[in-house]
């Protein structure tokens, strides 16, 4: 298995992907291929790696840029991350997230924060124990990880991607 970063080739099956690990997902409302189609159109897509093995795209991550009502920049939203079904628990997702956290660390990024279960990303560095909000986000389920410096305060606001139609 190898991870690298996404290239044009990639697009289609990393959306057929994203799709079929969010299916059923009690947290998804389905709308994750399109945060990165969009992210993509936007150039907001700051990072994208994939896991390959034999030739088949099995994970994906996606880094993009947010912002903070405290003015802090430098920061990224880690999400969303996917991993082909049938090949869940096997160290993909630990794999990529540990290679995205290392590449977003090599090109000064501040720190990286994502919405997300803690028991996962804790593992990772992450603390949810901070002065952030998002709103409808239990606070537990939002997590930072500073590479340099404190982590921001308030209101952290994802990419419009996020949300909707650019
Ligand atoms: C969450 C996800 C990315 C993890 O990837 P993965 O390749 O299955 O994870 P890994 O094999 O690297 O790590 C597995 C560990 O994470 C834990 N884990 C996996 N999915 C988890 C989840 N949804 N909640 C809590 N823990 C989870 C496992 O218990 C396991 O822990 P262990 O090593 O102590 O046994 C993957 O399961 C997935 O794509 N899920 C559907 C989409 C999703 O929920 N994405 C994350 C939200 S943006």
């Amino acid at each position: 298995m190898r991870i690298r970063r996404e290239t044009p080739a990639d697009i289609a099956a990393v959306d057929r992907l994203i799709g079929r690990a969010f299916d059923g997902h009690p947290h998804s409302d389905g709308s994750e291929p399109a945060i990165v189609r969009r992210l993509r159109k936007a150039e907001a897509l700051e990072l994208a790696l994939v896991a390959e093995e034999d030739g088949e795209i099995l994970g994906h991550i996606a880094f993009s840029p947010v912002g903070f009502e405290d003015g802090s920049d430098g920061w990224f939203g880690l999400g969303p991350l996917s991993v082909e079904p049938s090949h869940q628990r096997q160290g993909i997702g630990s794999s990529l997230m540990l290679g995205g956290l290392e590449l977003m660390r090599d090109d000064n990024a501040a720190g990286v924060v994502l919405v997300g279960d803690p028991k996962f990303y804790t593992r990772f560095g992450f603390q949810s124990d901070t002065d952030l909000s998002m709103e409808g986000v239990p606070p537990e389920n939002l997590l930072a990880l500073p590479f340099d410096g404190d982590i921001p305060k308030g209101q952290v606001a994802f990419h419009r991607a996020f949300f909707g139609d650019l």
